[in-house]
């Protein structure tokens, strides 16, 4: 028996994949927030109640979708396995499944969360709310509630499974038709190869929440589209610093290579320059002692005459 949790936030597209992949591996798809959507629209007493705990996006009880699961195994003991999208999203209720599977001696296989940024969450949720009109997708206030529960009391159930050695998490951003692949690729993975896709760890960074939904909501609001495409440009250039840094240390060593005859021509001149500058001294020096003889000569010559015009008069 194949029985999948599909975990991930309000607008992950764990409603979308989970029956793409309910009709790949032939399984039933028990989704607690369309069990829910039913009691509605039939007015039964269960949905009246639940109906405005879901309007203001808040968790329905544990009692209720505890049953309602209870009530849809029973109804389905030939399944192949199951799908739970939406469920568990409390401690309690994840304790509550592994109970009653336990029972049916069919064990949780593996739990797959989709991971999609807070930006593109509300994005797709307040484009459903305009376009299909389901009630707690038309305001953003109950958007920015059920992100935040999810966060608190959803999410750390990545931890009780990842605690089984069945936590797996895949890429939730792309293409339905990506994200499906990807989500068979790890459920194949799994069950046939007997080795875990994924270690456990979470392939994107896990989308953080601040601890007041009003917060949290600037946060997304605050957070554009074009910032994010920065980061990646950012992330994209850390990845290039290595290839610039061979090229950094190469360049000088070519660089030393060329100026390398330069430098002995140029030292060449430089000597030569100071041999001619030797020679001219030198010649300047004896040109020096040159006119330094001749005006001794001249002053003895000129002693001389004085002398014997001197002689003379007397
Ligand atoms: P539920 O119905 O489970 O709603 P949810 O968890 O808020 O999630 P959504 O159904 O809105 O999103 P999804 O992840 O299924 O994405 P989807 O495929 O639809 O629960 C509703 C309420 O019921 C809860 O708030 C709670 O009150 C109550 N409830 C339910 N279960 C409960 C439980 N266990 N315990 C207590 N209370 C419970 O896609 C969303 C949109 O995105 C669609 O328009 C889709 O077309 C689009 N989309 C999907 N994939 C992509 C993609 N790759 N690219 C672009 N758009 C995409
Ligand atoms: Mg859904």
């Amino acid at each position: 028996m194949l029985n999948i949790v599909l975990f991930g936030p309000p607008g992950a597209g764990k409603g979308t994949q989970s029956k793409k992949l309910c009709e790949a591996y032939h399984l039933i798809h028990l989704s607690t927030g369309d069990l829910l959507r039913d009691e509605i629209s039939r007015v039964t007493e269960l949905g009246m109640q639940a109906k405005s705990i879901m309007d203001k996006g808040e968790l329905v009880s544990d009692e209720i979708v505890i049953a309602m699961i209870d009530a849809k195994l029973n109804a389905n003991p030939q399944a192949k396995g199951f799908i739970f999208d939406g469920f568990p999203r409390t401690q309690a209720q994840a304790q509550a499944l592994d109970e009653l599977l336990e029972k049916r001696n069919a064990p949780i296989s593996m739990m797959i969360a989709l991971e999609v940024n807070d930006v593109e969450l509300l994005h797709r949720l307040l484009l459903r709310g305009a376009e299909s009109g389901r009630p707690d997708d038309r305001d953003e206030n109950v958007i920015r509630r059920r992100i935040f529960n999810y966060n608190n009391q959803t999410a750390p159930l990545k931890k009780y499974y990842s605690q089984q050695n069945k936590f797996h998490s895949v890429y939730g951003m792309g293409t339905v038709e990506n994200i499906f692949e990807l989500l068979c690729a790890t459920i194949d993975n799994k069950t046939q190869i007997k080795k875990p896709y994924h270690d456990g760890t979470v392939t994107i960074a896990d989308v953080s929440m601040e601890d007041e939904p009003a917060k949290h909501l600037r946060a997304i609001k605050e957070t554009p589209k074009t910032n994010l495409a920065k980061k990646a440009i950012v992330k994209k250039k850390v990845a290039a610093k290595p290839a610039k840094k061979i090229a950094k240390k190469s360049a000088p060593k070519k660089a030393k290579a060329k100026t390398k005859p330069v430098k002995k021509a140029i030292a060449k001149k430089v000597v030569k320059k100071a041999a001619a500058k030797k020679v001219v001294k030198k010649a300047a020096l004896k040109k020096a002692k040159k006119i330094k003889k001749i005006t001794a000569k001249k002053k003895v010559v000129a002693k001389k005459t004085t002398k014997k015009s001197s002689k003379k008069r007397k």
